[in-house]
């Protein structure tokens, strides 16, 4: 196979605004590092990249939430999340950070270079606008209910509920986060890519030339984008945090979260090799470099259409692979820290690594459970119960048991020596083994090439199983018991537990890129150096030298009790509680305020340009896959017009016929779940947050004014 050259490896760059969890590190971190550590061992040059995501909406938020600064906020989760994937063995080559000058620097010469090039186009267009904070309101800054799910809360970017990305726009009722007010609209400049430009570019690139060789869950996605009409995308944003827009005139405008984080994999390479004095051109500029992005799918667009299209104008090289993985859900729903259903990598490392005797074992067990659930094609599932399971009946009863008793037998029997193996005594279920050991590293390569690292750790768990039923069918203790009366016997003793020792050494290299604290542990039990690591002794029977003294064995994995299953299953429960809680504490604290925010005063001639008309709904029905949205038919006496309200949760289609409402009817048109809405019905919500129609106290005739 013709090798590239170089590897350029990159993990998304996480926003540095709290603890990451435990589905963040499944989806982009632990199959990268699995990825890179079998890389190293094949000893290919490759330099793996990641840092925090210092800029965006997410920032300056937080800093609100937590009554500090976005700097502060930044200066405290970035040692944080550095230090979490350190002691869960994730192994950058370099750990940087977006706010670094060095940083800035690349991101705005990338800028210029576009700029200039003439390949961005310059848009004035109506933007919300907060006129309490006076503030542009892009992305975070902005919520409203989301037209594709209904979901009240979905930001100006993307709703966290159904995924999907959003513009300010899109939004209905949108209201500020900053002050809760209802924004204006107001005229303001921006740089756009326009992503329409190089539509064909895109589908010559991923949809023929990767439509093979990339998940089908990410050609897809790709498909759906590029189908769906791409559109020249804002690459700029008014805000106060972030890098500045390397233009004269472009004052209190900073550049795009999203197109200055995935330049921080360029700035993270130029940093890694002015701190090892090498040359970071050949790695984005160089063809036979094969560059590799690991995300997770909420990241795709950017990562294979977004990015890609930067990079080709900026002269850069593309990158070979996105492996995204699906999400991976939490005891039966979504991982979500803010609703406090998840699991930090901070509060895992504290409860078992921290605390456990050779608590780095523990690291493994992580890796291994999240890599064998990877949800590398669909959305998947962790459960305290399947981690257990993983330990206790996989790593504990096969892995760690098999070299366990090949240590122990070893010391027994061989005088702690790999002992000789006598090539006539040779029978066929040694052949066999030796065979199956050379062929699974095979099957395991094949596989890591592939980034298919959930099937690659079944192989490597599977030939420990196999060294275990070849102890079995081998009992070299029953041997043992006759070996004075059948001297022979210790030579079939010998034999036995020489395969068993070279399979040790074996599983040790090809466990190596998925569980490194054990194979570190399997080194120090063996007396040998990481050099063994080297992927090219997988499938040799030769590694230990005959008569070489090993260690005592070590307890690889402990077994997990069920006490602390529950423990975690109540933490758990108790933290959803406690966030729940003081949302409703905070809801309820909201209600009790005698004086709401009033929103500020409009003139009359603003009011005046309301049209709105009593209508009486004729017709209503649920929106398919929005468990929020109806469908309304509304008579309003010259039309009847259709009408999707976000009701449904409050009121059944069939007790909503014959009533008559108050509705918007010159608001524009707006497309939800593919139904075009044309109008809103007014409703008023009470302290409890009910809705409740506004209606005149008397039937009227359809299409009567309101004023
Ligand atoms: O989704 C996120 O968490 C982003 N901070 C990922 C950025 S990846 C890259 F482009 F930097
Ligand atoms: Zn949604």
């Amino acid at each position: 196979m013709n090798q590239p050259k170089r590897y350029l490896i990159t993990s998304a760059l996480p926003y540095a605004n709290g603890l990451k969890h435990i589905g963040h590190l499944a989806g982009a971190y632990i199959p990268a590092d699995i990825y890179v550590r079998y890389l190293r061992a094949q000893k290919r040059d490759v330099v793996y990249v990641c840092g925090s995501d210092e800029h965006g909406t997410a920032i300056p938020i937080q800093a609100m939430k937590e009554g500090t600064t976005a700097q502060a906020i930044i200066d405290k989760y970035h040692p944080i999340i550095e230090q979490n994937f350190k002691d869960l063995g994730i192994s950058f080559d370099i750990y940087h950070r977006t706010s670094s000058p060095l940083h800035h620097e690349t991101a705005q010469e990338f800028f210029t270079v576009l700029n200039e090039n003439g390949d961005l186009e310059i848009k004035e267009t109506e933007q919300y606008f907060d006129e309490a904070t006076n503030t542009f309101l892009a992305d975070r800054f902005i919520k409203g209910t989301c037209p594709n799910c209904g979901y009240e809360s979905a930001f100006g970017d993307q709703c966290e509920k159904c995924g999907k990305s959003l513009s300010p726009d899109e939004l209905i009722n949108p209201v500020s986060t900053l002050s809760g007010n209802v924004p204006i609209k107001k005229s303001t400049k921006h740089w756009y890519l326009p992503l329409n430009k190089h539509e064909d570019f895109l589908r010559e690139w991923i949809l023929k030339e990767h439509k093979d060789d990339w998940r089908s869950t990410v050609v897809g996605q790709c498909k759906s984008w590029i189908d769906g009409g791409l559109q020249p995308r804002a690459v700029t944003r008014d805000l106060d945090w972030g890098i500045k827009v390397p233009v004269k005139d472009a004052e209190g405008k900073v550049l795009y979260v999203w197109f200055d984080a995935p330049i921080g994999y360029i700035s993270a390479t130029k940093q890694w090799a002015l701190n090892n004095d090498k040359d970071w051109k050949p790695y984005w500029n160089i063809k036979d470099t094969k560059l590799v992005h690991f995300i997770g799918k909420d990241n795709i667009v950017f990562h294979c259409i977004i990015f890609p299209i930067m990079l080709k104008l900026h002269g850069n090289i593309l990158p070979i692979n996105v492996p995204a993985n699906e999400f991976m859900n939490l005891e039966g729903d979504k991982m979500s820290t803010s609703r406090g259903w998840s699991i930090e990598m901070d509060d895992y490392i504290n409860d078992w690594i921290k605390k456990d005797n050779g608590g780095e074992s523990l690291a493994d067990v992580l890796r291994y459970y999240l890599t064998q659930i990877a949800p590398e094609t669909k959305d998947s599932e962790f459960t305290w119960k399947g981690f257990q399971d993983a330990n206790n009946s996989e790593l504990v009863s096969i892995f760690g048991n098999f070299v366990n008793r090949t240590f122990v037998l070893m010391h027994k029997l061989c005088g702690g020596k790999v002992p000789v193996f006598h090539n006539d005594l040779i029978d066929d279920a040694d052949k066999d083994l030796i065979t199956h050991i050379n062929q699974t590293a095979k099957k395991i390569e094949a596989l890591l090439e592939e980034y298919k690292f959930r099937d690659a750790l079944f192989e490597v768990i599977d030939l420990a199983r196999k060294g275990n039923q070849y102890m079995q069918k081998k009992e070299p203790w029953i041997l043992a018991k006759t070996v004075a009366e059948n001297p022979d016997n210790q030579k079939l003793i010998d034999n036995a537990l020489h395969i068993c020792l070279q399979l040790t050494a074996n599983l040790t290299i090809l466990i190596n890129p998925f569980l490194p604290f054990t194979a570190k542990k399997l080194l120090h039990m063996m007396k040998v150096v990481d050099k063994m690591l080297e992927w090219q002794n997988a499938g040799r029977i030769d590694l230990l030298k005959v008569g070489y003294a090993l260690r005592a064995p070590e307890l690889l994995f402990r077994k997990i009790e069920d006490e602390e299953i529950t423990f975690q299953l109540e933490k758990l429960k108790q933290k959803s509680t406690v966030n729940r809680q003081s949302s409703t504490v905070k809801k309820v604290e909201e209600t009790k305020s005698e004086t709401p925010d009033l929103k500020s005063e409009i003139q009359f001639d603003d009011f005046a340009k309301i049209d709105l008309r009593v209508g009486t709904i004729v017709a209503a029905e649920k929106v398919e896959k929005a468990d929020k949205l109806l469908k309304l038919s509304v008579d309003l006496g010259f039309e009847t017009r259709t009408i999707v309200s976000g009701i449904a949760l409050h009121f059944k289609p069939e007790d909503i016929v014959g009533k008559q409402v108050t509705v918007v009817v010159n608001l524009a048109p707006r497309k939800m779940r593919g139904i075009e809405s044309n109008g809103m019905i007014l409703m008023a919500e009470d302290k409890s947050r009910k809705l409740h129609f506004i209606n005149p106290d008397t039937k009227v005739d359809e299409g009567s004014g309101v004023s």
